[in-house]
């Protein structure tokens, strides 16, 4: 079969980045420009900045994938794009970045779902095999995703309030920890001891999610030892957060894998990168005979354009290229895919 070459731009929240890649699991190049030193002076991403750093990045990292990659530019098949979910500002400079490139070069246009990118990451390690449950588990996302086949995309189970990604950074923020707060908690945690006990949030169906509750529980938690003037032992408490919050992720996970005969479980999203996520799914998925565990390499959970340039290889033969009226669309819906 020919290869097949795609170049793909992410813009989506505080990444400005490019990528171009062979035949959907070779990358020829892979650039990534990070604001997070930037956010990190206010605690957390802010649209308007955000915007203003895409704008002046864009182009540059657009250039360094291209002379990284040692391709001439006319060889690639296709340009995706993340077209939402995300920021407005923020996904809107990299739709209008790949359709300048699109109409310059003459190639097909391909929009692609932010998270959908997060599961192919997964295609850079492991051939993905079907029916495969995608634990999607990012700054804006907690998802059950049911694949049946190849572009097939089923919601099992999603959250009814803040996504397990922004749980770590609004818990993190109030322990005094760096932005993001997921890797600190992480690193935190493992000093951490059973001390704290918080509760798990109900949910009206089995499989849907809920934090909000969760990180309330933390406030109270300190509010409640500080009235008592006891010193908060902030490696237990991320310890109890981590650990409450993780065994539900696992427990529904397990439970919808069981439920769908699945072949293969991912992992995706920023949350992905969780060191304690990563030892619970392997100590449990074993028992589940039939499945195989796939976790995506460090380097792919948090946002990169590699990802979707491995979704856009296979969108090639299931997305309608867009024409030049394409939009940013910061609410795009899975089932639009
Ligand atoms: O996928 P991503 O880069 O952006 C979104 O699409 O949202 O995910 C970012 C999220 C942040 O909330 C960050 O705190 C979290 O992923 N994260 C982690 C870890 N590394 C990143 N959460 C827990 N443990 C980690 N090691
Ligand atoms: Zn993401």
């Amino acid at each position: 079969m020919k290869d097949r070459i795609i170049l793909a731009i992410e813009s989506s929240c505080d990444e400005t980045a490019c990528a171009i890649v062979k035949n959907g699991n070779e990358i020829l190049s892979n650039v990534v420009s990070s604001q997070i030193n930037i956010h990190q002076k206010f605690g957390g991403v802010v649209p308007e900045v955000a915007s203003r750093i895409h704008v002046e990045n864009i182009s540059l990292v657009i250039e360094e994938a291209i002379e990284k990659s040692g391709i001439a530019i006319e060889t690639i098949d296709a340009i995706a794009v993340t077209q939402g979910p995300g920021l407005i500002g923020s996904l809107h400079v990299g739709v209008m970045a790949a359709k300048t490139l699109a109409w310059m070069l003459d190639k097909p246009l391909l929009p692609l779902h932010h998270l959908i990118g997060h599961i192919y990451a997964n295609a850079f390690i492991d051939r993905l095999e079907f029916p495969l449950l995608a634990l999607v588990v990012s700054g804006g996302h907690t998802e059950l995703v049911l694949m049946r086949s190849e572009w097939e995309f089923e919601i099992l189970g999603t959250t009814q309030d803040d996504a397990i990604g922004e749980a770590y950074d609004k818990v993190a923020r109030v322990l005094g920890l760096p932005y993001p707060g997921g890797p600190a908690i992480d690193k935190l945690a493992k000093e951490g001891k059973p001390h704290y006990k918080l509760p798990v949030c109900k949910t009206d169906k089995p499989l849907d999610f809920s934090f909000s509750g969760l990180k309330s529980a933390v406030l109270q938690l300190i509010d409640r030892e500080k009235r008592a003037s006891r010193d908060l032992i902030a490696a237990d408490v991320a310890y109890a957060f981590q650990e409450t919050a993780l065994n539900d992720l696992v427990q529904k996970t397990l439970m919808a894998a069981k439920q769908t005969g699945i072949r293969q479980l991912v992992v995706a999203g920023g949350v992905a990168a969780n060191s304690r996520l990563r030892a619970l799914l392997s100590e449990q998925i074993p028992s589940l005979e039939t499945v195989r565990l796939t976790l995506p390499p460090l380097w792919c959970c948090t946002d990169n354009a590699a990802m979707i340039a491995a979704a856009g290889c296979v969108a090639l033969d299931h997305v309608a290229p867009a024409d030049l009226k394409l939009a940013a669309t910061p609410s795009k819906e899975l089932s639009d895919s």
